[in-house]
């Protein structure tokens, strides 16, 4: 998690700043608690999605032991370790797929949207549903740029996300 985000948690973020958001809090609470297995935070920009990513990740392991990764970053290292390391792709996904920590993937959609980015990203959202590993992702993309089979399978923890930019008025 980047250093100026580290101090993001459910106690400090502010529903009087955006009561639209009170649904996405709570469903990342569910996750936190073990409630649900994944959140899927779809909506306009600065109202608060990656903090409450973020405040997911502190809430159920402390920031050590999730994964916080941004999908453009993600698929880069994927790729990186695939074609210049020559590492299976099967084995450096793994983890991702099947593993019991949290993780984040934050601003799903901003990748640059190859077949390869959206067969990875397939793969690993994929087995999170199918072994109900905990995920919580989020998005700026309209709906209808989304890869569908993903927005089925993470249906259950969809929060369209409402309200005004905070960044700068905080
Ligand atoms: N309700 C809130 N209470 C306190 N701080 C908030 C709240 N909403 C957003 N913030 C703060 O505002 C900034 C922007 O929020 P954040 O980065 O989570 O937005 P985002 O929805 O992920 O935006 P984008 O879609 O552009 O990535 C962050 O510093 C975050 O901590
Ligand atoms: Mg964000």
């Amino acid at each position: 998690v980047p250093a100026r985000r580290q101090a993001d948690t459910f106690e400090n973020f502010d529903l009087a700043k955006n009561p639209e958001m009170r649904p996405a809090l709570e469903q990342c609470q569910r996750v936190a608690s073990g409630e649900a297995w994944c959140a899927l935070l779809v909506g306009g920009y600065g109202n608060g999605k990656t903090h409450l990513a973020i405040a997911t990740l502190s809430a159920m392991h402390r920031l050590e032991s999730g994964y916080f990764w941004k999908v453009p970053d993600f698929l880069s290292w994927v790729r990186a370790r695939h074609f210049e390391d020559s590492e299976p792709m099967d084995g450096l996904l793994a983890s991702y797929r099947t593993g019991q920590a949290l993780i984040v993937f934050d601003d799903l959609g901003a990748e640059n949207q190859t077949e390869f980015a959206a067969e990875q990203l397939y793969r690993v959202l994929d087995s999170r549903y199918d072994n109900e590993l905990p995920t919580v992702v989020t998005s700026n993309t309209p709906f209808e740029r989304m890869d569908q089979r993903i927005l089925d399978r993470f249906a259950s923890g969809l929060v369209v996300c409402g309200g005004e930019s905070v960044r700068g008025r905080l």
